[in-house]
């Protein structure tokens, strides 16, 4: 691993969460990403985490970006598919390729909502699964993320 990796975590978003904000708030919170994005980078730096931000709506985009990590460049990865988290294999064999702690957290309760939600194809490549928690959930992963290379 690069020696600038050693520290750094990968905030991924996938399709639909460049709409935080005005997108449904009363599932998702009142954030906009960029806000969220700025939370968890401030709550990171207290972990010693360096965070790089990406989010795409278009699935091959974010394959090609986990290629990339995959090459190296994180130490850990969170990510929020949205609803490619329930059908998108290609995201899920992406991942796998990527060898360090994977933590996948959705801001609302994928448990409590349609029946369709509540299958994450992704789920057995993740360490770390955080759902229904706002954004504390992403605090919860940074700090399981922590200790997973600690
Ligand atoms: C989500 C839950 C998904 O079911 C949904 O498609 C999203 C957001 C969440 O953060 O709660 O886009 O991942």
């Amino acid at each position: 691993m690069a020696d600038d990796a050693l520290n750094t975590l990968w905030l991924l978003h996938g399709v639909n969460l460049d709409m935080l904000g005005s997108r449904a708030p009363e599932q998702y919170g009142a954030l906009t990403l960029g806000e969220l994005e700025s939370r968890v980078t401030a709550h990171a730096a207290r972990r010693g985490f360096a965070v790089h931000c990406f989010q795409t709506n278009h699935e091959g985009a974010m394959v090609e970006q986990l290629h990339e990590l995959a090459r190296g460049g994180a130490a850990v990865i969170i990510i929020n598919p949205g609803a490619w988290t329930h059908y998108s294999y290609a995201i899920r064999d992406a991942l796998e390729l990527v060898k360090v702690p994977i933590a996948e957290v959705h801001l609302s309760d994928i448990e409590a909502r349609e029946e369709w939600r509540r299958r994450s194809v992704i789920a057995d490549v993740a360490t770390v699964r955080v759902w229904g928690k706002g954004v504390d959930g992403y605090f919860e992963a940074v700090d399981a993320l922590a200790t997973a290379v600690s």
